[in-house]
C-alpha cells in the first residue's frame, strides 16, 4: 500500500534487535537436519512459544546451530537484508555471546565470522550495523568483567556497546552485580545500552540508569509504572528502543491498547521503534510504524518524530546520523 511504502522510505535507524532473533525457520530444520538435531516442534509451528523463557531457552537451541563461520556470516548478512526490506538505514545489532554455545572460548572468531556477513552486506550496498556485545542476566560479576576485558582487548571496529538482555524476572536484581562490568565499558569508549523494564518493573529502569549508566534502555516500557522515572528519563532524554510485537507475543501487554508507548511519548519520553527478534517473533520495522500508527492515530509529524529519535538514540557514527537526518 502507498501508507506502507511511505513507512519504506522514512528515513529511520533500528536500535533494539537481535542477531539471535534473525533465524529462518526453514534454514533451522536444514542446519538441524546436517547435525542430525532434532527441533522440538516441526517447522510450521517452530516459532511458537509461551513466554520469555520459553523464548530464551529456544535461542540456545538456534544458535547452537549455528557452529561455522559461513553460517554466521549468511544469518548476519540476511539481518542487513531484512533492514533493506524495511528501509531501515543503520541498526544496533545486539548478540550475547552466553547463546552461541559452539563459539563459547572463541568470541574473536565469532565476531570475525559475524563481521564477515556485515561487511559483505554492506559492500552489497545494504545497511550498516554495529555490534552491542550482550551479557546474559544470569552471568556473575566475575564473568561479566572478563567479557568487558576481551572486547576492550580486542577493541573489534564493529562493536560499538556493552548490552545486558535475558529474563530479568528469574535473574534477581542485576544493576549491582554488573555495574562494575559497566563502569570498565565506559571507560573504555564503549557506549551502554539496558533491558530494563519488560520482565521488570521500574526498579529494572531505575537500576539500569542509576547504577550501569545506560545510554538507551531496551524496552523501559514499565517505567510507565512510577512518574518520577518517566520525567527522568524524559528530563535526561535517556531514548527507550520499544518493541510493541515483541511485547504483545511475549505477553508484557495484552493488547496495542494497553501498550504504554503513546503515554511515555505523550509525557516527553524519547521512544523509538523496534522488531527485538524479527523472525522468530513475526514483526517487521514497517509493521510495527503501522501497528502505533493506526492505533494511536498518529499523524505523520508524530511517525516523522519518532522515525527521528530512532536515528538520534543509535550509535551509529557521525556521518551515517548525518546522512540519515
Ligand atoms: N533476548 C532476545 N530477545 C530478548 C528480550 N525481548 N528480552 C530479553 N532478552 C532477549
Ligand atoms: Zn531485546
Amino acid at each position: 500500500s502507498t501508507a506502507q511504502a511511505r513507512l519504506r522510505a522514512l528515513p529511520k535507524a533500528e536500535v533494539h534487535l537481535h542477531l539471535e532473533g534473525c533465524f529462518e525457520a526453514t534454514l533451522l530444520a536444514q542446519w538441524a537436519a546436517l547435525e542430525q538435531r532434532s527441533l522440538p516442534r516441526p517447522v510450521e509451528t517452530l516459532f511458537q512459544f509461551s513466554g520469555l523463557s520459553e523464548f530464551l531457552e529456544f535461542l540456545d537451541l538456534a544458535c547452537g546451530l549455528a557452529a561455522t563461520p559461513q553460517r554466521l556470516a549468511d544469518l548476519s548478512y540476511g539481518l542487513c537484508q531484512r533492514l533493506a526490506a524495511d528501509g531501515t538505514g543503520y541498526a544496533d545489532v545486539i548478540v550475547n555471546p552466553t547463546h552461541w554455545h559452539a563459539w563459547h572460548g572463541r568470541l574473536p572468531a565469532m565476531l570475525d565470522a559475524m563481521d564477515a556477513g556485515f561487511s559483505a552486506a554492506e559492500q552489497d550496498g545494504l545497511p550498516p550495523v554495529g555490534l552491542c556485545i550482550s551479557l546474559l542476566r544470569t552471568q556473575s560479576a566475575e564473568a561479566a568483567t572478563e567479557l568487558v576485558e576481551q572486547l576492550t582487548t580486542l577493541r573489534h571496529p564493529r562493536v560499538v556497546a556493552l548490552s545486558v538482555d535475558g529474563n530479568e524476572a528469574t535473574a534477581g536484581r542485576t544493576g549491582p552485580r554488573f555495574a562494575e562490568a559497566f563502569r570498565r565499558a565506559a571507560a573504555a569508549g564503549l557506549r551502554r545500552t539496558v533491558h530494563a523494564g519488560e520482565s521488570s518493573g521500574p526498579e529494572g529502569v531505575w537500576d539500569a540508569v542509576n547504577l550501569l549508566g545506560a545510554d538507551r534502555i531496551d524496552h523501559g516500557v514499565r517505567a510507565i509504572e512510577d512518574p518520577a522515572l518517566v520525567e527522568l528519563l524524559a528530563a535526561r532524554r535517556i531514548p527507550l528502543g520499544i518493541c510493541p510485537t515483541s511485547n504483545l507475543v511475549l505477553g508484557v501487554y495484552p493488547s496495542i491498547a494497553a501498550h504504554p508507548i503513546e503515554r511515555l511519548r505523550q509525557a516527553g519520553v524519547a521512544v523509538s521503534l523496534n522488531t527485538d527478534d524479527p523472525a522468530l517473533l513475526g514483526a517487521s520495522l514497517v509493521g510495527e510504524y503501522q501497528l502505533c500508527a493506526n492505533a494511536f492515530g498518529w499523524s505523520d509529524a508524530v511517525v516523522r518524530d519518532v522515525a527521528r529519535t530512532s536515528i538520534e538514540a543509535s550509535f551509529a557514527p557521525a556521518q551515517t546520523r548525518a546522512r540519515l537526518l
